[in-house]
């Protein structure tokens, strides 16, 4: 089989730029590991910045976001009693983030492939890369325990953090930046209506908490972990009764209790991998970053990624020119590490650190002082929270 652009990856970052490929008749098949359904059944963020907006509404994709998505115009920092809003529709001029969960986003995207040309291989086994530092590199693959090859003129590395893209940069070449957080995050899906209209960060002296929603009816919650803790030592009712000192006492008199449709425990970690393009192979998405999720930036750093390589993708094989795909990384890589420093920097404001002492406690009491009082500091949580500009 022969293609524009092998794309290794069927989840957001591969799905996006698929179809962004497709919309402009540039040819492009995915290979997925997994069945459809396992990728739909991860549980993931749900905070979308204007940045995946715009890549859904391009893709004339965005309708049930529209109808079943929130539109939010701020969110709240709590510590102890007190509530800090952030207003990000004063503090940007009316920017907006919408509420809408990953699997819908990868749902709409993986629905409409069939009908925009967009083949999708799932349950591809062992995927390899071959020969990226050539003009025709391509991969090959077991498919029902046939091996299949796939020649491309580029491989677009979107297979996750776990993936082998990364890996098929020369040590020599790449390099990591990475921090890895000494707690978890143990969250809980459960239908019943959020406690806020608005999310909630919270810094507790038990330590971070999150009150976060998927729709009206359907609530998600976080609490801050030790790395070894184990998701049966948290059953329902000791998790809601934490939630709901943590959350402080005006929002957690308002949680409604039920039944966890699904609860796990996830690490934290920040990572970056350098450069994003070596040759004929990309990296987008979790290939190449990673964010702690307090700033709800994984989806949205893979959606930047995939308008900056679709975009040179485009301008390569329909006008010739390889200026896009020659920046590439280096443009991509501006944006990610932005969003890397506020992802950092509210994981490191909102959650008690046990190496951290009184003197990092007071750090941030000082620092959340400085945000009540100060209309610049919350703007500039603002613009970063909806994202940063491409
Ligand atoms: N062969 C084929 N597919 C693979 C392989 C492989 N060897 N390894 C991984 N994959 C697939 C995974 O099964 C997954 O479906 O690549 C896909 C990567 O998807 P994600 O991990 O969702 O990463 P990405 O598309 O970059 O989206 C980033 O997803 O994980 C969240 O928090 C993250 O919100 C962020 C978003
Ligand atoms: C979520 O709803 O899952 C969520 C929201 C905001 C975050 C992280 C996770 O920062």
């Amino acid at each position: 089989m022969k293609t524009d652009v092998a794309i290794i990856g069927g989840g957001p970052a591969g799905l996006m730029l698929g179809h962004l490929l497709r919309q402009q008749g540039i040819d492009a098949v995915i290979v997925e590991r997994q069945s459809a359904d396992y990728v739909l059944g991860r549980i993931r963020a749900g905070v979308l910045e204007k940045v995946t907006v715009d890549i859904l509404k391009d893709l004339d994709l965005a309708d049930r976001m529209n109808k079943e998505g929130l539109p939010h115009d701020g969110f709240f920092l709590a510590d102890g009693e007190r509530l800090i809003h952030i207003d990000i529709a004063e503090l940007t001029c009316g920017s907006q983030v919408m509420v809408y969960g990953q699997t819908e986003v990868t749902r709409d995207l993986m629905d409409a492939a069939d009908s925009r040309g967009l083949e999708i291989v799932y349950e591809a086994k062992d995927v390899a890369i071959h020969d990226v530092d050539s003009d025709a590199p391509y991969l090959t693959y077991l498919k029902d325990g046939v091996e299949q090859r796939l020649d491309a003129r580029f491989i677009a590395g979107c297979d996750g953090f776990h993936g082998p893209s990364r890996k098929a940069i020369p040590d020599s070449v790449g390099k990591v930046y990475e921090r890895v957080y000494p707690f978890g995050w143990l969250g809980i899906l459960a239908d019943v209506p959020p406690c806020n209209d608005e999310l909630i960060y919270a810094n507790h002296s038990n330590g971070f908490a999150l009150a976060s929603m998927r729709s009206n009816t359907r609530s998600r919650y976080y609490i801050q972990v030790p790395l070894d803790e184990k998701v049966e030592e948290w059953p329902d009712e000791r998790l809601w009764d934490e939630l709901a000192v943590r959350l402080g006492p005006e929002a957690g008199s308002r949680i409604t209790r039920g039944p966890a449709l699904e609860k796990s425990i996830a690490p934290l970690r920040s990572f970056v991998f350098e450069p994003m393009r070596y040759k004929s192979l990309f990296l987008a998405g979790d290939a190449a970053h990673i964010v702690p999720p307090t700033g709800a930036k994984g989806l949205n750093l893979a959606s930047s990624d995939v308008a900056y390589l679709s975009r040179a993708l485009i301008s390569y094989f329909k006008e010739g020119k390889s200026d896009g795909i020659d920046t590439y990384s280096q443009t991509a890589l501006a944006r990610v590490w932005k969003s890397e420093r506020f992802s950092w920097s509210l994981t490191t404001l909102m959650h008690r650190f046990p190496d951290d002492g009184d003197f990092g406690r007071r750090m941030q009491v000082a620092e959340l002082d400085y945000i009540a009082s100060s209309e610049a500091a919350k703007k500039s949580i603002a613009e970063n929270y909806v994202g940063l500009p491409l």
